[in-house]
């Protein structure tokens, strides 16, 4: 049972031990003004970055971002949990730890929760009820229904009530739990005539309830509400019942009902779990991530449905899931779409099931007309905004696609994901790829055009440019760069005709049209710098996704060291990109 700590003594740690002394012992601190500075231990570092402040009482490292108090230094330290990290310094310097029940607490509920499910379990079973008849019309089985645990709230006003009273159960936490509800004094049950569907984590605890009305009463659905056992963000429906099978199957099919849950899984897909009415969170995918990292999105097919896809991709993506998107071709959700299909019909949609890049351009291009020049125009842009956040590979492979399909040349899908329209160009991994073909043709970047236009609106700064001469990647670009060398050593200046004279004709034009197109606002200098910083930010960020890219490949077992340098490596890269003011 996990006791935790009474406040006091987490007070009593955080006053009788100095800050100062626990990290002194790990890492040589010397004192900076009112505080003390030393090498950070959470990263790799040369210089001191790492601060300690003895008046706050916290540890801040400017390099990585760590920060904490006692408490948090003992945990990242040690690499211990809370309750660890606790222990750990209350033994090293005799406090005394003092519990409270707030553990205890929570078996409580988890235990009044129980008691409830049981109750309306028995009412669904034992005896015939609305509930039981809706739920065989819907085609449900007695077996489903059984491994689900699903009950059956009656239509009285005090069933539950009075059983879980008499049971000894405060009422305090019967309204905590969302069991029963209070009105001008009176208490009576929350769920009234209605099919309960209990919630399970996978530690096998109940923590909640969600009721469907039997027909149509409103609302549809009526769950419990957030409480000390019940995050509906932290949870999924039927992940309890279905992890071995996520596992077995290699992936996992989340859909948005608690009925095409239960009803893929009577029908012979058993992988499947549920979001429980709300949103996808970053924690449901964390959690869908402990089990599988492929994903099938089956969500209804209605409009709601699909923007609810569109919004559970991003954030399953962002956790390192590989997505897919399954769309019901038959009826409103998996649900009807495998009661009147089966299984095979369903498994083949799965088999279909669109990567998720696919689908938002699909779901995009619903939206225009492509038969109209502004149509594709728009459908481009949009594409763009998708496709700029894959590696050049993959980008690669959707912008031949898209090129074919549209009959638009490829560069200028290419020109669109790079965001050709500004002078500054955006960095990211698809540049790299660009490069590489601008070096073989004959023209510049929009950031060298950028920067040379600096260099003849104001000569001087070719000696800024001789500490960053590799920005300048294009063969024209760098041919130009080594007469603007030449000349500015020779005589401290030069005019654009001067460098024209010493250019092939086609070249000559290609630059001319290059600086005409770039419009320096305000203070070259600055412009110049930002030049630089785009580059150098462009730079790291090739770093930054090799890394990530040999991190991907390194085999976890075999070369642990290997790994712990790259992800130091990783740690430092991003780090500079911050300082360089992150990316745009
Ligand atoms: P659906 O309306 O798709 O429900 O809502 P469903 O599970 O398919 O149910 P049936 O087939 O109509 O009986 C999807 C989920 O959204 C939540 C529930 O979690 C539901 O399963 N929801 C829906 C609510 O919480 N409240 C509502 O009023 C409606
Ligand atoms: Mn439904």
């Amino acid at each position: 049972m996990g006791l935790s700590f009474s406040n006091s003594t987490i007070d009593d740690l955080k006053s009788q031990i100095n800050i100062v002394d626990v990290v002194g012992r790990v890492v040589a601190l010397k004192r900076a003004g009112a505080n003390y500075k030393g090498v950070c231990p959470f990263h790799n570092e040369k210089t001191p970055s790492f601060v300690v402040s003895e008046q706050k009482q916290i540890f801040t490292c400017f390099g990585c971002g760590a920060t904490g108090n006692v408490i948090g230094f003992v945990k990242q330290y040690y690499n211990l949990d809370f309750n660890e990290a606790v222990e750990k310094l209350a033994g090293e310097y005799g406090i005394t730890i003092k519990r409270n029940n707030f553990g205890e607490d929570r078996e409580k509920y988890y235990e009044i929760n129980r008691e409830a499910a049981r109750f309306f379990y028995r009412a669904f079973t034992e005896q015939k009820n609305p509930g039981y008849a809706y739920m065989k019309n819907r085609g449900l089985e007695d077996a489903t229904l059984k491994k689900f645990g699903i009950g059956y709230a009656d239509g009285e006003w005090d069933s539950l009530y009075s059983y879980l009273k008499q049971k000894g159960y405060e009422d305090k936490i019967l309204l905590e739990l969302g069991l029963i509800s209070e009105k001008d004094g009176k208490k009576y049950d929350k769920f009234r005539n209605r099919v309960i569907f209990p919630i399970i984590n996978t530690s096998g605890k109940v923590i909640g309830f969600g009721g469907r009305a039997i027909g149509d009463a409103i609302p549809k659905y009526l769950n419990s509400p957030e409480n000390k056992v019940f995050q509906k963000k932290n949870n999924l429906y039927a992940l309890n019942t279905t992890r071995q099978d996520i596992g077995k199957e290699g992936f996992a099919i989340l859909v948005e009902g608690y009925m095409d849950a239960i009803s893929l899984y009577q029908g012979g897909v058993r992988n499947v779990i549920a979001s429980l009415g709300t949103a996808l969170t970053e924690n449901q995918s964390k959690l869908i991530k402990r089990y599988t990292k492929n994903v099938v999105l089956s969500y209804d097919a209605d409009s709601a449905g699909q923007n609810a896809a569109m919004r559970g991709i991003d954030i399953l993506s962002k956790e390192g899931c590989k997505v897919r998107v399954l769309h019901v071709t038959d009826g409103k959700d998996p649900d009807e779409y495998i009661k009147k299909n089966g299984r095979d019909a369903f498994l083949q949609l799965v088999d279909g099931a669109l990567p998720y890049i696919d689908y938002k351009l699909q779901f995009i291009r619903k939206g225009v007309d492509l038969e109209t020049e502004e149509g594709k125009i728009d459908f481009i842009k949009a594409a763009a905004g998708i496709l700029r956040e894959l590696s050049p590979v993959e980008a690669e492979v959707y912008i031949k696609k898209l090129a074919g399909e549209l009959r638009i040349a490829e560069g200028a899908i290419k020109m669109e994901i790079l965001g050709n329209t500004t002078n500054v160009p955006v960095p990211g991994p698809l540049r790299r790829n660009l490069r590489e073909k601008e070096e073989v043709h004959d023209s510049l970047t929009p950031l060298e055009a950028s920067l040379l236009k600096t260099l003849f609106v104001n000569p001087v700064l070719t000696e800024r440019l001789l500490d960053f001469d590799q920005a300048i990647t294009s063969r024209l670009g760098r041919k130009v760069k080594d007469i603007l060398f030449e000349l500015y050593g020779l005589s401290g200046d030069f005019q654009l005709e001067q460098v024209q004279d010493r250019l092939e004709p086609e070249e000559s034009e290609v630059l001319a049209e290059a600086l005409s197109n770039v419009v320096i606002c305000g203070n070259e200098e600055q412009v110049f710098e930002q030049c630089i910083n785009t580059w150098q930010l462009q730079c790291l960020s090739e770093r930054e996704q090799d890394i990530i890219t040999r991190l991907s490949l390194a085999d976890e077992e075999k070369n642990p060291e290997s790994i712990e340098a790259l992800t130091r490596e990783l740690m430092e890269v991003q780090q500079e990109i911050n300082s360089h003011g992150g990316r745009k």
